[in-house]
């Protein structure tokens, strides 16, 4: 078998890896994406709601809940007798987002009040030029109507506390509490301004839409520093929500790059990972295996679920943790992906990866047939492991899964950091795999 070469008369995601990024700053911009690059490449808009009929070897989207994301292509073969070839990714990143009343006075600014969502590194949030993504909820006459919000210029920032208030700072590392440090300041208040009023006035000036028309949101921070290729010879790419939009990138080309096979494949790009997908939106909801339920009957019977998932696999792609230069002791040695390498693949001996002999050794050959690398991490025996939607869909479908990433630093930094070429690495296996020319080993 060779490897796969992109071929003129199969579509392509038409965004690069940068534009993607700078285009998903908050998981429904990302879902959003995904879902119009999906569409550009012939995939047919499907709604949760309504009744399917599904054609064997055509393609299908569907955003469930506005911020996670299916898109598939029908098996020429029911799933029963050929499976389902499965990619997972998540939508969302670790970042701040605005309190129900966002508003706070302080010193003479206005400033917005926010929660932490995920597991940031708070410190890297600080002296950035931030503003706001995510979607609002509008009452339009008498009815409510939900849409995207995006300021895309510098709106707000968290400053630090100048080295001379504060000469500890190098010595003890930038301590902030969570509660009363994080608040960025949009500017002065005026004079006998309220300050919840001014924070949502300018969410509502966002929206393009009145301030009393406003009637719930879900709206976080991004630093709006676009992507950018840096390194002697711009062979690493710096951006933020690296974890994990550089994996939905590569998913979402895979599903529509990949060829029509018997198997049907599928890319999950799920929200809530950082918080533990325990939502209606995560990886642990029952619409993941309501899906695939519904796609198998669609194509041959009720009772043909599990025939399907004995045949099926998931490759789980969320970043991994290359070895970095200025802490290598952090790395077991002979366990420690580089930049630039080729995929990982994770280990876990307590299964907060899904991988096992069978489901690495598949990723592996997959990824020698494609003439790529592939490196293993295992986390070191005295830290703790993270965890990924792998072993979260393993469990709730009974799904076959290996754990996988590219190698990253900086990971749940405000500005992350990958290897360029692992990119494109990455799509080519994932393609392959979901071109499904190659026989699972059971
Ligand atoms: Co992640």
């Amino acid at each position: 078998m060779k490897p796969t070469k992109p071929r003129a008369d199969r579509p392509a995601l038409d965004l690069d890896l940068p534009q993607f990024l700078d285009a998903g700053p908050s998981p429904y911009h990302a879902a959003a994406v995904a879902v119009g690059a999906a569409v550009r490449a012939g995939f047919q808009v499907l709604y949760d709601g309504d009744p399917w009929t599904l054609e064997a070897g055509r393609a299908y989207v569907v955003l469930h809940n506005g911020s996670t994301v299916a898109a598939f292509r029908m098996g020429r073969k029911a799933p029963a007798d050929a499976g389902f070839r499965l990619v997972g990714a998540h939508t969302d990143s670790p970042n701040l987002r605005l309190k129900p009343r966002p508003g706070l006075a302080s010193a003479g600014h206005v400033l917005f009040d926010v929660e932490v969502y995920g597991s940031p590194i708070l410190a890297t949030w600080v002296d950035r030029d931030l503003s706001i993504a995510g979607r609002v909820t509008l009452d339009r006459g008498g009815t409510l109507a939900t849409a995207l919000v995006r300021m895309d210029e510098p709106l707000c920032r968290i400053s630090t506390l100048a080295i001379h208030l504060g000469r500890g700072v190098n010595e003890d590392g930038l301590k902030l509490d969570k509660h009363r440090h994080l608040a960025p300041s949009l500017g002065q208040l005026a004079a006998g301004e309220d300050p919840t009023r001014a924070a949502l006035d300018t969410l509502a000036r966002a929206a393009e839409c009145e301030v009393d028309d406003l009637r719930g949101f879900d709206v976080g921070l991004y630093d709006t520093a676009k992507a950018a290729y840096v390194g002697r010879n711009g062979e690493l790419l710096a951006s933020a929500r690296l974890d994990n939009l550089a994996s939905c990138h590569a998913a979402l080309a895979a599903v529509i790059a990949a060829p029509p096979s018997d198997a049907t494949a599928i890319a999950f790009l799920f929200d809530h990972e950082e918080v533990g997908s325990q939502t209606a939106e995560g990886a642990s909801s029952a619409w993941t295996a309501g899906l695939l339920q519904r796609i198998a009957t669609a194509a041959g019977g009720a009772a043909s679920l599990p025939q399907a998932l004995a045949r099926s696999m998931l490759v789980s792609a969320d970043m991994a943790h290359a070895v970095h230069p200025n802490h290598p002791e952090k790395h077991d040695g002979v366990h420690a992906p580089r930049l630039n390498e080729g995929p990982v693949v994770k280990t876990n001996a307590s299964r907060r990866y899904g991988t096992d002999a069978e489901t690495g050794a598949y990723f592996r050959a997959l990824c020698r047939l494609e003439g790529v690398p592939a490196q293993e991490f295992v986390t070191r025996a005295d830290l703790a492991c993270g965890s990924t939607i792998g072993p979260i869909v393993a469990a709730g479908a009974g799904i076959r899964t290996v754990d996988v990433g590219n190698p990253m630093l900086s990971m749940h930094s405000v500005r992350e950091v990958c290897g360029r070429h692992d990119a494109a690495a990455m799509t080519r296996v994932l393609t392959r795999f979901l071109a499904a020319d190659v026989p699972l080993p059971w």
